[in-house]
Protein backbone atom coordinates (compact mmCIF):
# COMPACT_ATOMS: atom_id res chain seq x y z
CA UNK A 1 0.00 0.00 0.00
CA UNK A 2 1.29 3.37 -1.00
CA UNK A 3 2.27 5.75 2.03
CA UNK A 4 -0.41 7.86 3.13
CA UNK A 5 1.81 10.95 3.58
CA UNK A 6 -0.96 12.94 4.81
CA UNK A 7 -2.49 11.05 7.13
CA UNK A 8 1.18 10.11 8.87
CA UNK A 9 1.49 14.35 9.14
CA UNK A 10 -1.97 14.83 10.54
CA UNK A 11 -1.16 11.73 13.05
CA UNK A 12 2.23 12.72 13.88
CA UNK A 13 3.06 16.43 13.68
CA UNK A 14 1.95 16.86 17.16
CA UNK A 15 5.13 14.68 17.79
CA UNK A 16 7.68 17.28 16.33
CA UNK A 17 9.42 18.80 19.36
CA UNK A 18 9.42 15.45 21.28
CA UNK A 19 10.45 13.71 17.94
CA UNK A 20 13.25 16.39 16.95
CA UNK A 21 14.48 16.80 20.73
CA UNK A 22 15.51 12.72 20.58
CA UNK A 23 16.29 12.45 16.94
CA UNK A 24 17.39 15.92 15.63
CA UNK A 25 18.78 19.03 17.65
CA UNK A 26 17.33 19.04 21.06
CA UNK A 27 18.84 22.50 21.43
CA UNK A 28 16.70 23.95 18.59
CA UNK A 29 13.68 22.72 20.34
CA UNK A 30 15.27 24.53 23.46
CA UNK A 31 15.09 27.84 21.64
CA UNK A 32 11.91 27.81 19.97
CA UNK A 33 9.89 26.58 23.47
CA UNK A 34 12.25 29.33 25.09
CA UNK A 35 10.67 32.23 23.07
CA UNK A 36 7.12 31.15 22.52
CA UNK A 37 7.68 29.59 19.20
CA UNK A 38 6.31 26.41 19.70
CA UNK A 39 3.22 27.12 17.98
CA UNK A 40 2.72 24.05 15.28
CA UNK A 41 2.52 25.25 12.03
CA UNK A 42 0.41 22.95 9.80
CA UNK A 43 -0.44 24.77 7.03
CA UNK A 44 0.83 27.49 4.48
CA UNK A 45 -0.19 29.82 1.29
CA UNK A 46 1.18 32.35 -0.13
CA UNK A 47 2.61 34.73 2.38
CA UNK A 48 0.99 33.21 5.39
CA UNK A 49 1.66 30.38 7.80
CA UNK A 50 -1.64 28.61 10.12
CA UNK A 51 -0.53 27.23 13.92
CA UNK A 52 -2.58 24.63 15.40
CA UNK A 53 -5.41 26.39 16.24
CA UNK A 54 -5.62 28.06 12.67
CA UNK A 55 -4.58 31.70 13.76
CA UNK A 56 -2.56 33.43 10.64
CA UNK A 57 0.81 35.07 10.98
CA UNK A 58 2.53 36.48 7.91
CA UNK A 59 5.77 35.58 7.40
CA UNK A 60 8.29 38.19 7.28
CA UNK A 61 11.29 35.24 7.27
CA UNK A 62 9.90 33.36 4.18
CA UNK A 63 12.46 30.26 5.27
CA UNK A 64 15.61 32.69 5.70
CA UNK A 65 14.40 33.93 1.38
CA UNK A 66 13.73 31.02 -0.24
CA UNK A 67 9.81 31.81 -0.47
CA UNK A 68 10.29 34.77 -2.32
CA UNK A 69 7.07 33.88 -4.21
CA UNK A 70 5.33 32.54 -1.65
CA UNK A 71 4.66 29.54 -0.12
CA UNK A 72 3.42 26.53 -2.00
CA UNK A 73 3.00 28.36 -5.30
CA UNK A 74 1.07 26.88 -8.09
CA UNK A 75 2.99 27.52 -10.63
CA UNK A 76 6.13 25.42 -8.70
CA UNK A 77 3.54 23.12 -7.57
CA UNK A 78 2.26 22.49 -11.61
CA UNK A 79 6.04 22.39 -12.89
CA UNK A 80 6.56 20.04 -9.91
CA UNK A 81 3.97 17.23 -10.85
CA UNK A 82 4.23 17.60 -14.42
CA UNK A 83 7.50 16.14 -13.85
CA UNK A 84 6.64 13.33 -12.00
CA UNK A 85 3.42 12.53 -14.16
CA UNK A 86 5.96 12.97 -17.29
CA UNK A 87 8.48 10.17 -16.51
CA UNK A 88 10.77 12.47 -17.44
CA UNK A 89 14.66 10.45 -18.03
CA UNK A 90 15.84 12.98 -14.39
CA UNK A 91 20.09 12.39 -13.57
CA UNK A 92 21.11 10.27 -16.81
CA UNK A 93 24.44 11.52 -16.00
CA UNK A 94 25.38 9.87 -18.84
CA UNK A 95 23.25 12.74 -20.92
CA UNK A 96 22.30 16.21 -20.68
CA UNK A 97 19.83 17.62 -18.84
CA UNK A 98 16.97 19.75 -21.38
CA UNK A 99 15.49 21.31 -18.06
CA UNK A 100 18.58 22.74 -17.21
CA UNK A 101 19.64 24.36 -20.60
CA UNK A 102 16.81 25.84 -20.51
CA UNK A 103 17.17 27.27 -17.50
CA UNK A 104 20.31 27.99 -18.09
CA UNK A 105 19.22 30.13 -21.26
CA UNK A 106 16.52 31.89 -19.24
CA UNK A 107 19.12 33.38 -16.23
CA UNK A 108 21.30 34.09 -18.83
CA UNK A 109 18.65 36.12 -20.64
CA UNK A 110 18.22 37.96 -17.37
CA UNK A 111 21.79 38.61 -16.45
CA UNK A 112 23.45 39.34 -20.40
CA UNK A 113 27.03 40.26 -19.44
CA UNK A 114 27.08 36.57 -18.78
CA UNK A 115 27.74 33.55 -20.59
CA UNK A 116 27.98 29.92 -18.81
CA UNK A 117 26.09 28.66 -15.99
CA UNK A 118 27.07 26.12 -13.40
CA UNK A 119 24.13 24.78 -11.18
CA UNK A 120 24.60 23.31 -7.21
CA UNK A 121 22.62 22.28 -4.82
CA UNK A 122 22.50 24.83 -2.63
CA UNK A 123 24.14 28.47 -1.77
CA UNK A 124 27.37 26.75 0.23
CA UNK A 125 27.67 24.76 -2.85
CA UNK A 126 27.40 27.65 -5.61
CA UNK A 127 30.03 29.60 -3.48
CA UNK A 128 32.15 26.43 -2.80
CA UNK A 129 32.05 26.20 -6.93
CA UNK A 130 33.48 30.01 -7.50
CA UNK A 131 36.01 29.18 -4.85
CA UNK A 132 37.10 26.37 -7.10
CA UNK A 133 36.47 28.21 -10.37
CA UNK A 134 38.45 31.23 -9.27
CA UNK A 135 41.25 29.37 -8.82
CA UNK A 136 41.16 27.67 -11.22
CA UNK A 137 41.06 30.65 -13.82
CA UNK A 138 43.37 32.86 -12.78
CA UNK A 139 45.67 30.31 -10.76
CA UNK A 140 46.12 32.13 -7.50
CA UNK A 141 45.38 31.12 -4.20
CA UNK A 142 43.74 33.94 -2.33
CA UNK A 143 40.54 34.83 -1.50
CA UNK A 144 39.16 37.73 -0.07
CA UNK A 145 35.69 38.48 1.54
CA UNK A 146 33.96 41.36 3.61
CA UNK A 147 33.79 41.86 7.43
CA UNK A 148 30.09 40.88 8.78
CA UNK A 149 30.34 38.98 5.41
CA UNK A 150 27.88 35.35 5.15
CA UNK A 151 28.68 33.17 2.50
CA UNK A 152 27.23 29.27 4.50
CA UNK A 153 28.74 26.57 6.47
CA UNK A 154 30.80 23.99 4.42
CA UNK A 155 34.36 24.65 5.20
CA UNK A 156 34.94 27.07 2.20
CA UNK A 157 32.07 28.95 2.54
CA UNK A 158 32.38 29.70 6.52
CA UNK A 159 36.09 30.42 5.44
CA UNK A 160 35.06 33.47 3.96
CA UNK A 161 32.30 33.77 7.17
CA UNK A 162 33.62 36.30 9.10
CA UNK A 163 31.48 35.66 11.97
CA UNK A 164 33.19 34.07 15.18
CA UNK A 165 29.67 32.32 16.12
CA UNK A 166 29.95 30.42 13.38
CA UNK A 167 33.60 29.58 12.87
CA UNK A 168 34.59 28.66 16.71
CA UNK A 169 35.24 25.26 17.29
CA UNK A 170 35.56 24.22 13.83
CA UNK A 171 39.04 25.93 12.69
CA UNK A 172 41.13 24.85 11.07
CA UNK A 173 39.81 26.44 7.90
CA UNK A 174 40.75 27.03 4.78
CA UNK A 175 44.14 28.81 3.91
CA UNK A 176 44.97 31.74 2.06
CA UNK A 177 41.72 33.97 2.82
CA UNK A 178 41.61 37.13 3.80
CA UNK A 179 39.42 39.66 5.45
CA UNK A 180 38.85 42.76 4.71
CA UNK A 181 36.39 45.66 5.44
CA UNK A 182 33.11 46.20 4.06
CA UNK A 183 32.40 49.20 1.78
CA UNK A 184 35.86 50.15 1.79
CA UNK A 185 37.89 50.59 -1.63
CA UNK A 186 41.27 51.98 -0.26
CA UNK A 187 41.50 48.88 1.57
CA UNK A 188 40.37 46.24 -1.11
CA UNK A 189 42.98 48.04 -3.23
CA UNK A 190 45.41 47.04 -0.61
CA UNK A 191 44.65 43.95 -0.38
CA UNK A 192 44.44 43.28 -4.50
CA UNK A 193 47.85 44.37 -5.04
CA UNK A 194 49.47 41.94 -3.51
CA UNK A 195 48.19 40.26 -7.02
CA UNK A 196 47.80 37.09 -4.86
CA UNK A 197 43.95 37.23 -5.05
CA UNK A 198 42.21 34.90 -7.30
CA UNK A 199 38.55 36.24 -6.48
CA UNK A 200 36.99 38.82 -4.25
CA UNK A 201 33.35 37.79 -2.97
CA UNK A 202 30.64 40.37 -1.83
CA UNK A 203 27.13 40.04 -0.94
CA UNK A 204 25.80 43.75 -3.14
CA UNK A 205 24.05 44.04 0.37
CA UNK A 206 24.84 41.94 3.39
CA UNK A 207 22.17 40.02 5.15
CA UNK A 208 23.78 39.84 8.66
CA UNK A 209 22.70 43.17 9.25
CA UNK A 210 21.45 44.73 6.06
CA UNK A 211 24.20 46.51 5.20
CA UNK A 212 24.27 48.36 2.40
CA UNK A 213 27.24 50.35 0.59
CA UNK A 214 27.57 53.41 -0.55
CA UNK A 215 26.72 54.04 -4.13
CA UNK A 216 30.68 54.04 -5.76
CA UNK A 217 31.74 50.88 -3.72
CA UNK A 218 30.16 48.20 -6.37
CA UNK A 219 31.70 49.73 -9.42
CA UNK A 220 34.69 50.68 -7.84
CA UNK A 221 35.22 46.96 -6.42
CA UNK A 222 34.52 45.66 -10.61
CA UNK A 223 37.10 48.75 -11.48
CA UNK A 224 40.00 47.12 -8.50
CA UNK A 225 39.59 43.96 -9.49
CA UNK A 226 40.04 44.33 -12.80
CA UNK A 227 42.83 47.01 -12.37
CA UNK A 228 44.41 43.45 -9.97
CA UNK A 229 43.41 40.77 -12.02
CA UNK A 230 41.29 39.53 -9.34
CA UNK A 231 37.47 37.55 -10.16
CA UNK A 232 34.41 39.83 -8.37
CA UNK A 233 32.05 37.26 -7.24
CA UNK A 234 28.93 38.97 -6.25
CA UNK A 235 26.96 36.06 -3.98
CA UNK A 236 23.14 37.50 -4.79
CA UNK A 237 21.97 34.19 -2.74
CA UNK A 238 20.13 36.48 -0.65
CA UNK A 239 19.77 39.38 -2.34
CA UNK A 240 19.02 38.19 -6.32
CA UNK A 241 16.16 37.10 -8.31
CA UNK A 242 13.98 40.39 -7.41
CA UNK A 243 14.31 40.61 -3.44
CA UNK A 244 15.69 44.31 -3.72
CA UNK A 245 13.49 45.32 -6.22
CA UNK A 246 16.08 44.91 -8.70
CA UNK A 247 16.48 41.14 -10.62
CA UNK A 248 20.36 41.36 -9.38
CA UNK A 249 21.01 43.88 -6.53
CA UNK A 250 24.24 44.61 -8.52
CA UNK A 251 21.76 46.48 -11.00
CA UNK A 252 21.19 49.15 -8.45
CA UNK A 253 24.59 50.39 -8.86
CA UNK A 254 25.43 49.30 -12.57
CA UNK A 255 28.16 46.85 -11.84
CA UNK A 256 28.99 43.95 -14.08
CA UNK A 257 30.85 40.87 -11.41
CA UNK A 258 32.60 38.23 -12.95
CA UNK A 259 30.46 35.70 -11.76
CA UNK A 260 26.92 35.90 -9.70
CA UNK A 261 25.84 33.32 -7.31
CA UNK A 262 22.18 32.12 -6.73
CA UNK A 263 20.38 29.82 -4.67
CA UNK A 264 17.54 30.04 -2.28
CA UNK A 265 14.43 31.64 -3.76
CA UNK A 266 15.72 30.13 -7.63
CA UNK A 267 13.38 26.69 -6.97
CA UNK A 268 10.19 28.63 -5.16
CA UNK A 269 11.53 27.22 -2.09
CA UNK A 270 10.85 23.85 -2.92
CA UNK A 271 13.77 22.05 -4.12
CA UNK A 272 17.77 22.89 -2.84
CA UNK A 273 19.19 24.37 -5.76
CA UNK A 274 22.20 26.84 -6.98
CA UNK A 275 23.96 28.43 -9.62
CA UNK A 276 26.92 29.99 -10.43
CA UNK A 277 26.09 32.10 -13.90
CA UNK A 278 29.37 33.25 -14.85
CA UNK A 279 31.98 34.57 -17.93
CA UNK A 280 32.31 32.28 -20.50
CA UNK A 281 36.08 31.94 -20.31
CA UNK A 282 36.31 31.13 -16.54
CA UNK A 283 34.02 27.96 -16.95
CA UNK A 284 35.70 26.93 -20.15
CA UNK A 285 39.48 27.15 -18.55
CA UNK A 286 37.35 24.55 -15.49
CA UNK A 287 36.61 22.28 -18.25
CA UNK A 288 39.31 22.81 -20.03
CA UNK A 289 39.44 19.21 -21.60
CA UNK A 290 37.63 15.87 -22.25
CA UNK A 291 39.16 14.17 -19.37
CA UNK A 292 37.60 17.28 -17.20
CA UNK A 293 34.84 17.13 -18.08
CA UNK A 294 33.07 16.26 -15.03
CA UNK A 295 36.04 17.71 -12.66
CA UNK A 296 33.86 19.72 -10.29
CA UNK A 297 30.06 18.76 -9.93
CA UNK A 298 27.81 16.83 -7.81
CA UNK A 299 24.92 13.91 -8.32
CA UNK A 300 21.68 16.14 -7.66
CA UNK A 301 22.95 19.02 -9.61
CA UNK A 302 20.65 19.86 -12.24
CA UNK A 303 17.90 17.43 -10.85
CA UNK A 304 14.76 17.64 -12.88
CA UNK A 305 12.79 19.19 -10.23
CA UNK A 306 14.82 21.81 -9.07
CA UNK A 307 15.53 23.33 -12.95
CA UNK A 308 11.62 22.72 -13.38
CA UNK A 309 10.81 24.56 -10.39
CA UNK A 310 13.62 26.95 -11.42
CA UNK A 311 11.83 27.55 -14.80
CA UNK A 312 8.45 28.12 -12.89
CA UNK A 313 9.65 30.44 -10.41
CA UNK A 314 11.22 32.78 -13.31
CA UNK A 315 7.91 32.77 -15.02
CA UNK A 316 6.34 33.65 -11.89
CA UNK A 317 8.79 36.60 -11.13
CA UNK A 318 7.82 37.77 -14.66
CA UNK A 319 4.32 37.17 -14.49
CA UNK A 320 3.77 38.50 -11.55
CA UNK A 321 5.55 41.22 -11.71
CA UNK A 322 7.29 40.93 -8.53
CA UNK A 323 10.50 42.89 -9.40
CA UNK A 324 8.23 46.12 -9.37
CA UNK A 325 6.04 44.70 -6.56
CA UNK A 326 9.22 44.05 -4.31
CA UNK A 327 10.44 47.84 -5.39
CA UNK A 328 7.10 49.49 -4.72
CA UNK A 329 6.08 47.71 -1.15
CA UNK A 330 9.69 48.08 0.00
CA UNK A 331 9.33 51.88 -0.89
CA UNK A 332 6.21 52.26 1.12
CA UNK A 333 7.58 49.80 3.93
CA UNK A 334 11.03 52.14 4.36
CA UNK A 335 8.76 55.04 4.29
CA UNK A 336 6.85 53.68 7.61
CA UNK A 337 10.13 52.86 9.28
CA UNK A 338 11.73 56.14 8.69
CA UNK A 339 8.83 57.94 10.02
CA UNK A 340 9.15 55.68 12.89
CA UNK A 341 12.87 56.59 13.72
CA UNK A 342 11.56 60.17 13.75
CA UNK A 343 9.07 59.16 16.18
CA UNK A 344 11.00 56.53 18.41
CA UNK A 345 14.51 57.37 20.31
CA UNK A 346 15.17 53.36 20.50
CA UNK A 347 14.94 53.15 16.06
CA UNK A 348 18.57 54.22 15.57
CA UNK A 349 18.24 53.65 11.56
CA UNK A 350 16.41 51.80 8.76
CA UNK A 351 18.28 50.19 5.84
CA UNK A 352 17.45 48.57 2.61
CA UNK A 353 16.10 48.24 -0.39
CA UNK A 354 13.05 46.57 -1.85
CA UNK A 355 11.80 44.21 0.31
CA UNK A 356 15.37 43.11 2.80
CA UNK A 357 14.98 45.77 5.64
CA UNK A 358 16.89 46.40 8.57
CA UNK A 359 15.24 47.85 11.75
CA UNK A 360 18.34 49.26 13.75
CA UNK A 361 17.66 49.99 17.32
CA UNK A 362 20.04 51.65 19.61
CA UNK A 363 20.80 52.98 22.92
CA UNK A 364 18.17 55.72 23.89
CA UNK A 365 19.30 59.24 25.08
CA UNK A 366 16.31 59.64 27.44
CA UNK A 367 17.66 58.74 31.38
CA UNK A 368 15.12 55.91 32.34
CA UNK A 369 15.17 54.34 28.88
CA UNK A 370 19.26 54.58 28.84
CA UNK A 371 19.22 52.83 32.20
CA UNK A 372 16.88 49.97 31.05
CA UNK A 373 19.13 49.17 28.24
CA UNK A 374 22.28 49.71 29.53
CA UNK A 375 21.30 46.85 32.20
CA UNK A 376 19.67 44.63 30.02
CA UNK A 377 22.99 45.00 27.24
CA UNK A 378 25.22 44.17 29.88
CA UNK A 379 23.21 40.98 30.90
CA UNK A 380 23.23 39.85 27.35
CA UNK A 381 24.24 41.54 24.35
CA UNK A 382 21.80 42.07 21.30
CA UNK A 383 19.04 40.67 23.70
CA UNK A 384 16.73 43.68 22.46
CA UNK A 385 15.66 42.83 19.61
CA UNK A 386 14.13 39.36 20.81
CA UNK A 387 12.09 41.76 23.19
CA UNK A 388 10.31 43.44 19.90
CA UNK A 389 10.40 39.89 17.60
CA UNK A 390 8.87 38.10 20.20
CA UNK A 391 5.82 40.68 20.81
CA UNK A 392 5.70 40.99 16.93
CA UNK A 393 4.83 36.58 16.80
CA UNK A 394 3.03 36.21 20.04
CA UNK A 395 0.91 39.39 19.73
CA UNK A 396 0.83 40.56 16.47
CA UNK A 397 1.35 37.26 14.58
CA UNK A 398 4.19 38.31 13.04
CA UNK A 399 7.04 35.60 12.00
CA UNK A 400 10.78 38.09 11.41
CA UNK A 401 14.37 37.50 12.80
CA UNK A 402 17.48 39.18 14.42
CA UNK A 403 19.90 40.16 11.32
CA UNK A 404 22.93 37.96 13.27
CA UNK A 405 24.29 37.13 16.48
CA UNK A 406 24.02 39.78 18.81
CA UNK A 407 22.69 42.19 16.57
CA UNK A 408 20.56 44.99 17.36
CA UNK A 409 18.96 44.97 13.81
CA UNK A 410 15.56 43.12 12.85
CA UNK A 411 14.97 41.98 9.54
CA UNK A 412 11.62 41.75 6.99
CA UNK A 413 12.43 39.16 4.38
CA UNK A 414 8.71 38.49 3.17
CA UNK A 415 7.62 36.97 0.52
CA UNK A 416 8.01 38.98 -2.94
CA UNK A 417 3.89 39.06 -3.24
CA UNK A 418 2.85 41.07 -0.18
CA UNK A 419 0.39 43.19 -0.83
CA UNK A 420 -0.54 46.65 0.76
CA UNK A 421 -3.05 45.12 3.23
CA UNK A 422 -0.06 43.33 4.57
CA UNK A 423 2.04 46.36 4.90
CA UNK A 424 -0.22 48.16 7.31
CA UNK A 425 -0.47 44.54 9.36
CA UNK A 426 3.78 44.95 9.19
CA UNK A 427 3.38 48.57 10.12
CA UNK A 428 0.49 48.53 12.96
CA UNK A 429 2.25 45.73 14.74
CA UNK A 430 5.64 47.33 14.39
CA UNK A 431 4.37 50.67 15.80
CA UNK A 432 2.62 49.24 18.60
CA UNK A 433 5.68 47.07 19.69
CA UNK A 434 7.91 49.79 19.44
CA UNK A 435 5.64 52.53 21.41
CA UNK A 436 5.15 49.65 24.06
CA UNK A 437 9.56 49.07 23.89
CA UNK A 438 9.43 52.72 24.48
CA UNK A 439 7.39 52.64 28.22
CA UNK A 440 9.76 51.46 31.33
CA UNK A 441 8.66 49.78 33.23
CA UNK A 442 6.12 47.84 30.86
CA UNK A 443 5.95 44.40 29.41
CA UNK A 444 8.73 44.08 26.96
CA UNK A 445 11.19 45.42 29.47
CA UNK A 446 9.63 42.63 32.21
CA UNK A 447 9.89 39.69 28.87
CA UNK A 448 13.46 41.36 28.15
CA UNK A 449 14.62 40.52 31.46
CA UNK A 450 13.05 36.91 31.86
CA UNK A 451 15.13 36.35 28.46
CA UNK A 452 18.00 37.49 29.77
CA UNK A 453 17.89 35.48 32.96
CA UNK A 454 16.95 32.56 30.38
CA UNK A 455 19.86 33.41 28.04
CA UNK A 456 22.56 33.01 31.19
CA UNK A 457 20.40 30.15 32.83
CA UNK A 458 20.65 28.41 29.07
CA UNK A 459 24.88 29.56 29.18
CA UNK A 460 25.53 27.99 32.01
CA UNK A 461 23.02 24.30 31.58
CA UNK A 462 23.99 23.70 27.82
CA UNK A 463 22.52 20.20 27.85
C1 LIG B 1 24.44 35.58 1.08
C2 LIG B 1 24.39 34.12 1.36
N1 LIG B 1 25.32 33.31 0.81
C3 LIG B 1 25.31 31.99 1.03
C4 LIG B 1 24.35 31.41 1.82
C5 LIG B 1 24.37 29.93 2.05
O1 LIG B 1 23.29 29.31 1.41
P1 LIG B 1 22.78 27.87 1.86
O2 LIG B 1 22.20 28.01 3.22
O3 LIG B 1 21.79 27.46 0.81
O4 LIG B 1 23.98 26.98 1.87
C6 LIG B 1 23.37 32.20 2.42
C7 LIG B 1 22.37 31.61 3.31
O5 LIG B 1 21.75 32.25 4.13
C8 LIG B 1 23.39 33.59 2.18
O6 LIG B 1 22.49 34.40 2.74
Amino acid sequence: MALDLASLYAEREAERYGLHARYLNGQMVRVLKALGYDVGFRKAQGPYLFDRNDERYLDLLSGWGVFALGRNHPGVRDALKAVLDNDLPNLVQMDVSPLAGILAERLLQRVPHLEKVFFANSGAEAVEAAIKFARAATGRPVIAHCSHAFHGLTYGALSLTADENFRRGFGPLLPDCVEVPFDDLEALDRALSSRQVAAFILEPIQGKGVNVPSDEYLTGVAALCRKHGALFVADEIQTGLGRTGRFLAVEHWGAEPDMVLLAKALSGGHVPVGAVLARGWILDKVFNRMDRAVVHGSTFSKNDLAMAAGLATLDAIETERLVENARARGERLLGAFEDMARRYELVRSVRGKGLMIGVEFGAPSSFKLKAAWTMLESMSAGIFCQMIAVPLFKHHKILTQVAGHGSHTIKLLPPLTISDSDCDWIERAFDAVIAESHRVPGAVWSLGKTLADHALRMRREPA
